[in-house]
């Protein structure tokens, strides 16, 4: 019971695949209570109402992208968990241009924005709106979810790519601020590729899916096991740790090579 006691805002649930969903499942078994949230326009298309029902909670309609929305959350949210809130996760992402396969060298400008907002500024209207309406508890925590795209290149992960590096930047960034006034910590942890509706949107998905998983010594992280990470960022075991781009990878980030990756070439080959 990791998170007794403490109450949250998970963003980003839209069916049992999604990462927010496996997060929001281990949170409740963890014992913390929480609002769930997501896009009006997602919140017809997927199965959120069936969660809130396991979870007990309710769901606040908000596009992330919107600071009158935002605000609207984070009233309610208190209001009906009865207090201040001491952890958000924040697990959204969204690209035209990886959506309509537009390359990184022919992307298409206002669709670029588009990315940027939804799956990086956002990341900083929802902190920024917290820490404007004092809504965070000290020593709270809030989270994004990112890919190791922001450091090292994956051209078919096109602008998105660039997001994560954003993204990435302004945990650290927010995370001074917000630390000096409230001790309250941010932090992004990379997640190796996973099967959900986002990642499955991105092209030659299947491909680095595989790479990954014989790249990593340990394989493929799923979403079960980044959902345990986040309780645990979610805790008071994880206090100290703000302002870090953590991976959930099974050692993906630390390889150059793998002789599996050979073995199975020469195996091809012959
Ligand atoms: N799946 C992967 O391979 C992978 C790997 C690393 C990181 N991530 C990151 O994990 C996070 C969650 O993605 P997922 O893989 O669970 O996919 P998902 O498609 O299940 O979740 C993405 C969510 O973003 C929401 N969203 C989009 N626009 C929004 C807006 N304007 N306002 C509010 N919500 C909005 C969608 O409705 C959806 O619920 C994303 O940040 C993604 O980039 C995913």
């Amino acid at each position: 019971m990791l998170l007794e006691g403490k109450k949250g805002i998970i963003f980003g649930a839209l069916d049992e695949r999604s990462i927010a969903w496996r997060v929001a499942l281990k949170a409740k078994e963890a014992g913390a209570s929480f609002t769930l949230t997501n896009a009006p326009v997602a919140l017809r298309m997927g199965g959120i109402n069936e969660l809130a029902e396991i979870c007990n909670t309710s769901v606040i309609p908000a596009d992330a992208t919107k600071v009158e929305d935002l605000e609207n959350l984070f009233t309610q949210s208190m209001e009906q968990l009865g207090g201040k809130i001491d952890f958000v996760l924040h697990s959204i992402g969204m690209s035209p241009n990886v959506r309509k396969k537009r390359g990184y060298t022919d992307l298409k400008y206002e669709w670029l924005e588009k990315t940027l907002d939804v799956s990086a500024v956002s990341f900083h209207k929802v902190i920024q709106t917290a820490y404007k309406m004092e809504a965070i508890n000290d020593w709270g925590s809030v989270l994004g979810l990112s890919y190791i795209a922001a450091q090292k290149v994956f051209p078919d992960y096109g602008d998105m790519a660039d997001a994560k590096s954003l993204l990435e930047s302004i945990a650290r960034s927010f995370g001074y601020h917000y630390g000096v006034r409230n001790k309250v910590r941010i932090n992004t942890i990379s997640q190796s590729p996973t099967i959900t509706t986002a990642g499955s949107g991105v092209k030659g998905f299947d491909v680095f899916f595989d790479y990954a998983e014989k790249m990593s010594p340990l394989g493929n992280a799923d979403g079960d096991s980044c959902a345990d990470y986040c309780v645990f960022m979610f805790s008071d075991m994880s206090r100290m740790i703000t302002m870090q781009n953590l991976y959930n990878d099974g050692g993906f980030s630390s390889m150059g090579m793998n002789p599996a990756l050979v073995a199975d070439k020469l195996a091809e080959n012959t």
